[in-house]
């Protein structure tokens, strides 16, 4: 009997195979001056701890959330203890929050191919995610259509979803970007159901009828299709590109931080094995350039909306100088306007800014590439919650997140309609 137990467990399925976070746990540090910035900088600097920062130290005094494996949790406590350095403990079991998840992910599944039917308050595989782009064009063919944009490292297809009611006509056009960093799913998730809604509301609802008479809608759900496979089959907090890189083991570059704004500049590491590594030049990750040659071979672009999370911000370049965008005023207008319909809905607030001054310096972003290759209305929103739950947000708040953010979008976009240049 013990023996076959024991052979269950090693020949379960595939997901089995992923890393285990047992007993690791999300602290919450609060860092008030510079002091105890540089304080904290020595314990995430060190190599001893093996830590995983999952919000870094903002220009302000923002918390900052950690993850500590549970080898380090006492000498981490001690650490803190004898810097006088606050934190409160936000996930208590990381492990036991990821089987919560994989279990709800299976159990949709099932009925998923049951009934034959998206469920949108589900996380799902690359492959679903992929099927669903294709269900909603081959419903929609006079408005959606899926192209292919490039592939992935590992050669995976990168599918845009192109909404249209002018094929053939080079319109202005919004870009909207989800799932460049893989372990942030509700990116994603909010960025299919998304999809769904353009073409839902398209004829019904006067905002989003009105633009796409004026403008097209390029959506691209999964920027990182490496990283996501990935983070379903190995690593759930995987980040970054899965490329190989010639002068280390480690994996991958972050493919927010190689655009070819300021690339290598502040807010990047020249690692390899750094979680925000800017890769061996702009550019170098595939799934980048092929964004980038894509936007610039249609040369019509407008609007470019990167999705992230968390922490609920709304922000506009620049994230490598903390000097103000030429546009600043009118960004900022727009993103505040767009922060009050999203809080309209549920309350849910978000903090709006410049990136650098708003979070921290970071090089590289696809936001600052659009601004400053003349897409003006460039932002970036880091999407639920605020670290409760983290990269970790649970499937019942995919709809609720979609829902709020869709009435940002929209007012971003009803902006940029009203405002072509
Ligand atoms: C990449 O995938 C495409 C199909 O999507 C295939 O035609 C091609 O041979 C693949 N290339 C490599 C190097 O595997
Ligand atoms: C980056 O942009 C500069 C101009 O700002 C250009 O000279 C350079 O070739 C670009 N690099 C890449 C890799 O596209
Ligand atoms: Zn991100």
């Amino acid at each position: 009997m013990k023996w076959i137990l024991f052979f269950g467990a090693l020949i379960g399925p595939s997901i089995c195979g992923r890393e285990k976070f047992f007993g690791d746990q999300v602290f919450r540090i609060n860092v008030r001056g510079g002091d105890e910035i540089s304080k904290l900088s020595q314990l995430l600097n060190s190599d001893n701890f093996k830590l995983d920062v999952w919000k870094s130290p903002s220009t302000f005094s923002h918390p900052v959330d950690v993850l500590v494996p549970s080898v380090s949790l006492q000498p981490v406590k001690s650490f803190l203890k004898s810097q006088a350095l606050q934190y409160s403990v936000t996930i208590e079991d990381l492990q036991a929050l990821l089987d919560k998840e994989d279990e709800e992910m299976q159990h949709n599944e099932g009925q998923e191919r049951s009934n034959n039917n998206f469920n949108y308050g589900a996380y799902h595989s690359l492959e679903a995610i992929y099927h669903e782009m294709d269900n909603i064009a081959g419903e929609f063919p006079d408005l959606a259509r899926r192209l292919k944009i490039g592939h992935s490292f590992e050669n995976r297809s990168l599918y845009v979803l192109k909404f249209s009611t002018a094929e053939g006509k080079r319109r202005p056009a919004v870009w909207l970007n989800a799932g460049i960093h893989s372990r942030e799913w509700i990116s994603q998730a909010t960025a299919i159901w998304t999809a769904r809604k353009i073409v839902s509301d398209y004829g019904k609802d006067p905002a989003i009828t009105s633009i796409l008479e004026k403008m097209d809608i390029f959506l691209l759900p999964v920027a990182n299709p490496d990283g996501y496979v990935y983070t379903q089959t190995k690593n759930r907090l995987w980040r970054k590109t899965r490329s190989l890189n010639s002068r280390s083991p480690c994996i991958g570059a972050d493919p927010n931080r190689n655009w070819n704004s300021s690339f290598a500049g502040a807010g990047t590491s020249n690692n390899p094995c750094s979680e925000v590594y800017h890769g061996p030049h702009a550019n170098s990750e595939v799934e980048v350039k092929s964004v980038v040659d894509f936007i610039q071979q249609h040369g019509n672009f407008k609007c470019f909306i990167d999705l992230h999370s968390y922490s609920q911000l709304l922000m506009y370049p620049y994230g490598y100088t903390v000097n103000k965008a030429p546009d600043a005023e009118e960004l900022d207008e727009v993103a505040r306007c767009a922060a009050k319909a999203l809080a309209s809905l549920s309350g849910t607030k978000y903090q709006v800014g410049p990136i650098c001054t708003t979070v921290y310096p970071a090089s590289g972003s696809s936001t600052d590439w659009a601004y400053d290759n003349g897409i003006k209305y460039a932002f970036t929103f880091e999407l639920r919650d605020t670290g409760h739950y983290g990269f970790l947000l649970p499937a019942n708040q995919i709809i609720p997140t979609a829902e709020e953010t869709w009435l940002g979008l929209k007012t971003i976009m009803e902006h940029v309609r009203d405002h072509l240049y």
